[in-house]
């Protein structure tokens, strides 16, 4: 069972390398300062009681830091971290199993819980409830079901779509809290920090003009450091001037907004194909061959947030900010 923990922990590659940078504590952890404080008082709450953290459901974008705070839950609490994700867990087997090796007080954390099939959710409602799992032995007319005491544990959830969480599972998370999009000044914080762990020299003004392009999140700010940092390794003796970061961003086809080239294709596409809408999901992924899924979780979020696109109810469509932002006329109805 623990090769399939590891196994289902996304991208160790990535992992490791992300591992270096990632905040340990929250006196590291830098913005989503409500839900931060709001944690703080949970954790502590929970200690003074002797007792463990209620479950946790943490909602939001891809990339804001719901991993990093569930394992500085975990670490707050004194407590391991367990890993796994929603289409990682099979069968209801693999749940019972992840559930009885876990030690009183860990975190179990749960990436895409929104993708946790029916069989699956449904052992995890004792689980979460009464700390017990309701395990039928035999078949048939001899079957019997019985009660099996789990250690009590924090289930952290993390989802990009809280509203594709079922009612039931949504109303046994003690602690429900969405991460926001963070502020220039949050992500130039992130970047300057993350510069330092790497032993980076950045110029003044050079964090300033990563964070505009990194879309409110920290994932992609550090990203673009680390690309930028290659070029001044290789190019500029390794100090990352303002200069140099302009310069590298443009070459990465990352403008001024932090758009990347993908969602240019959608937005000209958009555009372009259909008038700039009202056009259906489906319809814009098969366009420019990008899953209609990783349009929805990764591209679409942002462009909603900064006001590109709309949805209506007869599809998307591309708002007059979007067509002055490419300089292009909007067409006369
Ligand atoms: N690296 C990635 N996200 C971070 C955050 N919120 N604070 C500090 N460093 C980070």
């Amino acid at each position: 069972m623990e090769e399939r923990l590891v196994s289902a922990e996304s991208q160790p590659m990535e992992d490791s390398i992300e591992s270096g940078i990632r905040p340990l504590s929250f006196s590291q952890y830098i913005g989503q300062e409500k839900v931060k404080r709001n944690l703080e008082v949970y954790i502590q709450a929970a200690k003074m009681r002797e007792e463990s953290l209620d479950h946790v459901l943490l909602h939001g974008p891809p990339g804001l830091g719901k991993t990093t705070l569930s394992a500085i839950i975990a670490s707050e609490m004194g407590v391991q971290m367990r890993t796994t994700s929603g289409p990682a867990i099979e069968r209801p087997g693999d749940l019972a199993a992840i559930l009885t090796a876990l030690e009183p007080g860990d975190v179990l954390f749960i990436d895409e819980i929104h993708r946790l099939n029916r069989t699956v959710e449904e052992v995890l409602y004792p689980a979460m409830e009464d700390f017990c799992l309701d395990i039928v032995i035999g078949q048939g007319p001899t079957a019997r079901s019985v009660r099996l005491d789990l250690p009590p544990f924090t289930l952290v959830g993390a989802t990009t779509r809280a509203g594709m969480i079922s009612a039931p599972l949504r109303d046994r998370f003690g602690v429900m809290e969405r991460l926001e999009y963070y502020n220039e000044q949050e992500l130039a914080d992130i970047i300057r920090r993350t510069a330092d762990i790497f032993a980076t020299e950045l110029e003044e003004g050079a964090a300033e003009e990563l964070s505009r392009r990194a879309r409110g999140t920290p994932r992609i700010a550090n990203r673009l450091l680390k690309r930028v940092r290659d070029f001044a390794q290789v190019e500029a003796e390794g100090v990352i001037t303002y200069q140099l970061a302009a310069g590298a961003l443009e070459r990465l086809q990352v403008d001024r907004l932090g758009l990347d080239h993908i969602d240019d294709k959608l937005l000209r596409g958009m555009i372009e194909k259909f008038r700039g809408g009202p056009v259906g999901l489906d319809t814009i992924a098969a366009t420019i061959g990008e899953a209609s899924d990783t349009i929805e979780d990764l591209y679409e979020p942002y462009l909603l947030q900064i006001g590109f696109i709309q949805r209506t109810p007869r599809g998307r469509v591309v708002t007059h900010a979007c067509y002055e932002h490419f300089q292009l006329e909007v067409p006369k109805s």
